[in-house]
């Protein structure tokens, strides 16, 4: 944060930070903007430690998202330090080091009421989308009790920048919805950050057989590292006569669409098995065929969610509690000042192999 040294006659003196701001499909920059102040008294501002990229970042660039106007602070990911709060945050005090969740919840309305918090009715995912989010030294959070998180001591805080929405994201859409289970077989088509979470949290229930689905070696090289018992390369676009294959073609019981295009919806339609699950995670742009010709008869159930955050707290104590490592997804560090690097890295994983890449301010 800094002051503005000449303000022109008339202007107050304004304090601006930097950021990183969208400008419209394709465009973005590090910009001077207005620090973030207090609007509500639930709010805080936290100045932010580290923060990181998430696909949906991507996606907002492409123009995809018609909620996130040009103008806006992207990220909705990160870790800080309480800066101020609104009179009425009772949970949070300046100096505390904060996870900041990618939902905002409010807590009272009839949706937080019943635990789905992504439809928040004054929240929902409204960072780096409808408001300013965390690419920026400090930003806004509203309803600050309800949807920030204490760091605990003794843990690596920047493990935890993984949890503010890809864990929760993989466990809740992927794992819980997916009614992974001891002895069952998973299949996890999409070996993305979000995929790979899902790997790491679907072990919390001892399934027999995770078998991990892409097109990219390397991932699936990771994902066998990171506990996979088998993995199928889908570059030829025969992953289900693959997997057929083999569970002597029995199928899965779980499949979990973590890409989100329609090609790998109906290959999750033809690995279930009679009885399974279709969790989808993906975020789909486009209409996908549903074989319902084939599906009537096989008792099966597809599943879908965005991201309620409700798994957070859950998450928190397996981190340290040493259950899991969310750290192995991180494979790049920048500094804040090489943040277009940074996104450069990332939406080029495929040369770089990056998976999650961490921003330090
Ligand atoms: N539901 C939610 O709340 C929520 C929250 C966050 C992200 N998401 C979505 O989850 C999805 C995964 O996120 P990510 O960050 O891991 O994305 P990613 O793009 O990094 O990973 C997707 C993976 O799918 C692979 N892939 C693409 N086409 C394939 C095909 N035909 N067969 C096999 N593999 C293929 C790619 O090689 C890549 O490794 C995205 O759609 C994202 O928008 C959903
Ligand atoms: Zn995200
Ligand atoms: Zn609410």
């Amino acid at each position: 944060m800094y002051t503005l040294a000449n303000p022109g006659a008339g202007q107050k003196s304004v304090e601006l930070m930097r950021a990183l701001v969208y400008h419209g499909p394709g465009k973005k920059s590090v910009d001077e903007h207005a620090m973030p102040k207090i609007s509500s008294p639930s709010d805080a501002i936290v100045k932010m430690v580290k923060t990181t990229i998430c696909g949906t970042d991507l996606h907002i660039l492409k123009g995809d998202v018609a909620t996130c106007e040009p103008g806006r602070i992207l990220g909705h990911e990160g870790i800080g330090i309480v800066h101020e709060v609104g009179s009425a945050v009772a949970a949070f005090k300046t100096g505390d080091r904060v996870l900041v969740s990618c939902i905002s919840a409010c807590g009272t309305c009839e949706y937080c009421r019943r635990g789905i918090y992504s439809h928040c009715t004054t929240g929902g995912w409204i960072l780096g989308n409808e408001i300013d989010g965390t690419q920026a030294e400090y930003v806004r959070t509203p309803h600050a009790d309800t949807s920030l998180y204490k760091i605990p001591a003794g843990v690596d805080a920047e493990a935890l920048v993984m949890l503010s929405d890809i864990f929760p994201t993989s466990f809740e859409c992927g794992v819980l919805n997916g009614k992974v289970q001891p002895g069952n077989t998973v299949a996890i088509v999409g070996s993305g950050p979000i995929g790979l979470a899902a790997l790491l949290t679907a072990q919390f229930y001892s399934p027999a057989r995770i078998i991990m689905i892409d097109s990219d070696a390397n991932r699936l090289a990771v994902a066998k590292k990171l506990g996979a018992t088998d993995t199928i390369d889908n570059t030829d676009g025969k992953a289900a006569e693959k997997l057929m294959k083999l569970t002597d073609g029995r199928g899965v019981d779980t499949a979990i669409e973590a890409v989100g295009v329609p090609a790998t919806f109906v290959l999750c339609e033809d690995i279930v098995a009679p009885g399974g699950m279709i969790a989808n995670i993906g975020v789909h742009g486009e209409k996908v065929d549903l074989h319902l010709e084939r599906l009537w008869s096989q008792n099966i159930a597809i599943t879908t969610r965005l991201v309620d955050t409700a798994a957070t707290p859950m998450l928190l104590r397996t981190v340290v509690s040493g259950k899991v490592d969310p750290k192995q997804l991180i494979t790049h560090h920048f500094t804040f000042e090489h943040i277009m690097d940074a996104y450069e890295t990332f939406g080029n994983a495929a040369r770089t192999k990056a998976l999650k890449v961490i921003i330090e301010f």
